[in-house]
């Protein structure tokens, strides 16, 4: 079918058309010259009459004019040109003719486009639900993912199929559940594996405890005393003659005693001191029982780390534990060096990126996520960073995302923020994220062909964390107190009281 005509001068990435018409935007279109067949996808459109153009200023002839000429009316639109569909969609080296009819794109072709090797289902076109959108598993998994959108717009839900869609591969995946929406989910395609947000301190460096602890850098002193303690501590905790799980007691426990013995230092009292600030708040994290954290993945199945009691600090330190060990054991597996080595790859969620990995701030969990996110592909390490807030991400890890799923994002600063970090991202797709409904994305990357205007199946397992009903609580809760209330005065009134 015919959507329009190409006019105006056509350059080699995109065109204008003319229509009386209305395609759709998001909508592919196909145009044919040369013995090519360009594909490519309506990125705006607008209508307009010449009849009553901008410089027109009389009310009443603006009247009279709309009420003649209803239908003069015409429709332009901008295509963003996407490659040659018999030339496996590379770009034409010549432009079309003004005047060249512009088709909308068949079925078979998009079939053809999304007709991928590994695919996972993400859902259908927007504008054709018959289309069944999937993109590559390989690219995501090696190339990373942004998942980005304002709050309510469906990003743990595209996050639940993903994850669901990557079971049916036996993928690994590790979840940072900051809320808790993970941990009780049920996935049709794998199991969850629940790993408690616990380190045994012997696996952490002497750099990551005294971090916790806040000792700055140039403290050499402090340094020196907080070493001894954290070697005869971990010691202790090796040969299984400490008495507490709390690590950061069983150092001050030891400073406490040699400084007893052998005259208290204000130096030992000042890393006392800062020990003391630091165990109210990291008291949870320690276990000297357990193994390794990573060994505690399991293949084939969603590991959730929840996170949803813990401290926003107690975050920080797992996922740079977490990112640290991945990245140093996936090594030594690579390398084949025996010891410590973990022998599978792992996907990485890490849902509240802003927090995590935020822009203008250094933390320690932000050093490792850029580490994976920069060398995380040459050990099988993908990571998927999801946040509500774009613009306070770190702009140097999502550039490394070169796969993005972005749902409904208002906010100018926001959508410049992720255009700057995405080549592919378009200012006219831009300017379409504002008018996606719930659960509709744009996809792009090295994950898909073509950039796509996609519907996200709604998640079939079941999940936490959807909006709560207020009023319905409320309602009950309202009523319940008037229960309460009632018995408690019937009950009163049984006492022989009287009001
Ligand atoms: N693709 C979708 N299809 C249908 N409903 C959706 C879809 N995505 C989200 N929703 C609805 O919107 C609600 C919020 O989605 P959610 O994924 O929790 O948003 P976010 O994580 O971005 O805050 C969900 O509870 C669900 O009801
Ligand atoms: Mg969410």
């Amino acid at each position: 079918m015919i959507v329009g005509y190409c006019v105006g001068e056509i350059s080699l990435s995109e065109l204008t058309f003319i229509s009386d018409k209305m395609p759709q935007v998001g909508e592919y279109v196909t145009v044919e010259y040369d013995d090519k067949k360009v594909l490519g996808m309506v990125e705006s459109l607008v209508r307009g009459n010449d009849a009553l153009n901008i410089d027109l200023h009389d009310v009443g002839a603006i009247q009279t004019i709309a009420r003649m000429g209803k239908k003069d009316y015409y429709i332009k639109g901008k295509v963003k040109l996407l490659g040659d569909v018999y030339d496996n969609l590379r770009l034409p080296r010549s432009p079309a003719l003004p005047g060249t009819p512009i088709n909308l794109a068949d079925k078979e072709i998009l079939k053809d486009v999304f007709d991928v090797k590994y695919p996972l289902r993400l859902g259908t076109l927007v504008n054709q639900s018959d289309v069944e959108v999937n993109v590559e598993a390989n690219p995501i998994l090696n190339r990373h993912l942004a998942i980005l959108a304002m709050t309510g717009a469906g990003k743990s839900n595209t996050v639940s199929v993903l994850i669901d869609q990557l079971l049916g591969y036996n993928v690994p995946v590790f979840v940072f559940d900051m809320h808790g929406e993970y941990r009780d989910a049920e996935f049709p395609n794998g199991e969850v594996n629940l790993i408690r947000p616990k380190i045994n301190p012997t696996y952490m460096t002497f750099y990551e405890v005294k971090k916790l602890v806040n000792i700055p850098n140039n403290a050499y002193i402090q340094e020196k005393h907080f070493r001894r303690g954290f070697r005869k501590a971990k010691s202790m905790v090796s040969d299984g003659t400490a008495h507490t799980n709390n690590f950061l007691q069983i150092i001050y426990d030891i400073l406490d005693k040699s400084s007893k013995e052998e005259g208290s230092d204000k130096q030992i009292v000042d890393v006392m001191n800062k020990i003391d600030d630091a165990m109210d708040k990291y008291d949870s994290l320690f276990d000297n029982n357990i193994g390794n954290i990573l060994t505690n993945i399991k293949v084939g199945h969603v590991n959730v780390l929840d996170l949803s009691q813990s401290d926003e600090s107690v975050g920080e330190v797992l996922v740079s534990h977490i990112m640290r060990n991945s990245l140093k054991m996936r090594k030594n597996a690579v390398h084949n060096n025996g010891k410590d080595s973990l022998n599978h790859p792992v996907f990485y969620i890490i849902e509240e990126a802003h927090i995590l990995a935020p822009n203008k701030r250094d933390s320690t969990s932000k050093h490792w996520i850029q580490r994976i996110a920069r060398e995380g592909r040459k050990f099988g390490l993908g990571l998927c960073l999801v946040s509500q807030s774009p613009k306070t991400v770190d702009h140097d890890a999502l550039s490394q995302m070169n796969n993005m799923i972005i749902l409904r994002l208002v906010e100018p600063e926001d959508q410049r923020h992720v255009q700057s970090a995405s080549e592919s991202l378009s200012k006219d797709l831009i300017n379409q994220l504002p008018s996606l409904n719930v659960g509709e994305a744009i996809v792009l990357g090295l994950m898909t062909k073509v950039p796509t205007l996609v519907k996200i199946d709604e998640f079939k397992g079941r999940r936490h964390g959807g909006d709560l009903n207020i009023i319905e609580e409320l309602s009950n809760f309202n009523k319940a107190q008037i229960d309460e209330i009632e018995k408690q005065e019937r009950e009163s009134l049984d006492l022989g009281y009287d009001y």
